[in-house]
């Protein structure tokens, strides 16, 4: 593991509001004075954003299945390489909106890959880097399906099946009990200001 710093990752379904509380997050450990570096998945770099684009594009609806995960890899890859390992070195907390866990569901449980093809990849793409902590936001499908149809644009993986989204929550669920200290689940359902609430003294914990 890189270690200097410290490498928290946040994970969920679509609508779960992770990316709200990462950026309250960030917020809250640069007041105490932290270096903070941010990031997501797929993007975090340019070449990154170039990825994203074509993953999540509604025109790609016929992206094979081990073309999507290539491609979340490659975005991956890049983004270890160019963003977080250098900001672990240097000491930095480093807070990503998905890594791994996200193909570890999405693309091994949804989409059926498995999860060995995506554990070598992880290795190629990240080598032994693993996030020291990773809050997993659960909520219902039915639940954030009426909050990302309230988005402007439907992308690609907006429009999967509620069974596909199923899948990926109950994908999640069995992760946390497999990896209980590092993976910690939170009620997505409650509202933003909880959520937060119940996240700090999880950060505080990996912090320490
Ligand atoms: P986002 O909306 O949280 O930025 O994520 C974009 C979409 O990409 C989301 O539907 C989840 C999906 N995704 C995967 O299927 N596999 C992955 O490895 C990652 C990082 C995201």
């Amino acid at each position: 593991m890189t270690s200097a710093g410290r490498f928290i990752t946040f994970e969920g379904p679509d609508g779960s509001g992770k990316s709200t509380q990462l950026a309250r997050l960030a917020a809250r450990l640069r007041a105490e004075g932290r270096e903070v570096v941010e990031t997501a998945e797929p993007g975090g770099t340019r070449i990154g954003r170039d990825i994203r684009a074509i993953l999540l594009s509604a025109r790609n609806h016929h992206l094979l299945p081990t073309a999507e995960l290539l491609l979340y890899f490659a975005s991956r890859a890049q983004n270890v390489e160019e963003v977080i390992r250098p900001a672990l070195e240097r000491g930095a907390i480093v807070l990503s909106d998905r890594f791994t866990d996200s193909t570890l569901v999405y693309q091994g449980v949804g989409r059926g890959l498995g999860p060995e093809v995506v554990r070598q990849l992880h290795r190629i793409a990240c080598g032994t880097l693993m996030p020291h902590l990773t809050v997993l936001i659960d909520i219902e499908p039915a639940l954030t399906l009426e909050r990302t149809i309230k988005r402007a644009e439907q992308d690609r993986l907006d429009a999967e099946s509620l069974d596909f989204h199923a899948r990926v929550r109950q994908g999640y669920l069995r992760l946390a009990a497999e990896e209980p200290a590092r993976v910690r689940v939170l009620d997505g359902a409650r509202d933003m200001d909880s959520v937060t609430e119940a996240v700090w003294p999880l950060l505080q914990e990996a912090l320490r």
